[in-house]
Order: C-alpha cells, then structure tokens, then sequence
C-alpha cells in the first residue's frame, strides 16, 4: 500500500512506462500510464490527438488527468515525457506525491527510442529527441525527489526503482 502517489518522470523512451508497469505489477501496488488513461478517456490514440486536436489539447488532457488522479488511490504513475513542463503540473505533483527522476542516457534513448508511436519525435527524428533532452533535463532534475539512474540495464533499473520504492516503505 502505497500512502502518496509515485509520479516517474522522464525523457520519451527513458523506462518510466516498462520499469513502472513492472514494478508496481512486483510490489502489487496499482499502476497507471498517464498516455493510456488520456487515449482511453479521448477515445483515440496520443498521435490521433496530436493531430486531430493539437498540442494544447493533449496538454489540457495531462493537467485534468493529473487533477483527477489526485482524488484516486495512491498509485505508481507514469507521466508523459511532457508533463513536467507545466508549472502547474509540477505544483500538483509535489502536492500528491513523490517524484522519481528516470534517468537514462540520451545515447542510450536515441539508439533504441520508438519514434513512430511519438507525435512531437514522429516527423522530426533523432535530432528532436536530442534537442528536447537538453530542454528539459534541468528541469527535470530540479523537480525530482530521488533520481534512478537507468543507465546500467533493464534488470538493474528494475532493482533501482524497486530500491527507492523500499525506501518509501513499500
Ligand atoms: C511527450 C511524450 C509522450 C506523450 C506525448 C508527448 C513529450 O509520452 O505524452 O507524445 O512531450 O515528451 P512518453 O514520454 O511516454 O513517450
């Protein structure tokens, strides 16, 4: 049982979404993936509304959902790459919950990101996930409460996650 919410932040392709299912699958607590529950909530998919409605739209959708998750049982969440950007969202994060940074090399993150299945990275390429990671890494340090240096493997991210997670009493 978890008392606050988890929130794991991070670049796209940084591992919030495969150690965080995982993990919260290994400690049995619940688990949500911000994406997901916006596609099933909109009824598309996140590049579906990219396109349909535009970035704003899908922003709008982060913060009500961040909103709503707040009024939820305490789970291990996974937020978009984007989410961070809002000082709002950020201000609601602090508020519910702690922030595990998943930090993963951008060399790492270039050679095996799936581009296809991300509107912002889609069109524009490697170069676009390069120029957001120096954008935003700052930010997303300063807003994180312990850092998960996903550099070493999958199974030692897991172990990483998995520490912190024991450290918050789970
Ligand atoms: C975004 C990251 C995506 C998704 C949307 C915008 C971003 O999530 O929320 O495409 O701005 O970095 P992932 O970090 O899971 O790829």
């Amino acid at each position: 049982m978890l008392e606050r919410h988890v929130f794991l932040i991070g670049m796209p392709g940084c591992g919030k979404s495969s150690l965080g299912k995982r993990v919260a699958g290994n400690l049995r607590v619940p688990y949500v993936d911000m994406d997901q529950r916006i596609s099933e909530t909109v009824g598309c998919t996140v590049s579906e509304m990219f396109d349909r409605y535009g970035e704003q739209a899908f922003r709008n959708a982060e913060t009500n959902t961040l909103i709503q998750l707040t009024r939820e049982t305490p789970s291990m969440i996974s937020t978009g790459g984007g989410t961070v950007l809002r000082e709002n969202n950020r201000a609601i994060m602090r508020n519910h919950g702690v922030i595990v940074l998943i930090d993963r090399p951008l060399e790492e993150i270039m050679s095996d990101i799936k581009l296809d299945r991300r509107p912002l990275l889609a069109q524009k390429g490697l170069g676009e996930v390069e120029r957001l990671y120096h954008e935003r890494i700052e930010i997303y340090r300063s807003v994180a409460d312990f850092v998960m240096d996903n550099g070493n493997g999958y199974h030692a991210g897991l172990r990483g996650l998995e520490m912190i997670m024991r450290h918050m009493g789970c």
